[in-house]
């Protein structure tokens, strides 16, 4: 039995993604700094509400992004749609080696497999995904 099972909950579980991030995308401190950036925003919009799993948006919020590079890797380049294809295993790979709840794996494929296109789940993470993201990305640009 893993720390999350039985109810009892993975002890700091964003130190803990923030470094299985941070093993998969080295020194590559772009995405990192992206991925905490798009984490903050998600934790606010998340205190507004409540019907969000905050397991699931931590994971998400941190992890969206990790299909880029095997992405780069196999194809040379990366899109929204290639980043939907690549990053679920990926991130189904580092929760499962964390020991994130099992259950809660598939929701987190789900969103990372949607973030960049039209929403074919009604998860409120995915949405509020995609709001973080929306937020980071207009502020990175300017
Ligand atoms: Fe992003």
């Amino acid at each position: 039995m893993n720390e999350w099972q039985g109810g009892i909950k993975l002890k700091y579980p964003r130190a803990k993604i923030v470094r299985a991030l941070a093993g998969f995308f080295g020194d590559d401190d772009r995405r990192i700094e992206h991925a905490l950036r798009v984490l903050h925003h998600a934790d606010n919009l998340m205190s507004q509400r409540d019907d969000c799993d905050p397991d699931i948006v931590v994971a998400v919020a941190l992890l969206h992004d990790v299909g880029i590079k095997p992405s780069e890797e196999k194809l040379g380049h990366n899109n929204g749609r290639t980043q939907e294809e690549y990053g679920p295993p990926v991130a189904r790979e580092l929760l499962e080696s964390l020991g994130f709840p099992p259950e809660k794996i598939g929701v987190v494929e789900d969103i990372i497999g949607n973030h960049h296109s039209k929403s074919r789940f009604d998860y409120p993470e995915l949405e509020l995904l995609k709001e973080a993201d929306r937020i980071v990305n207009r502020d990175e640009k300017v």
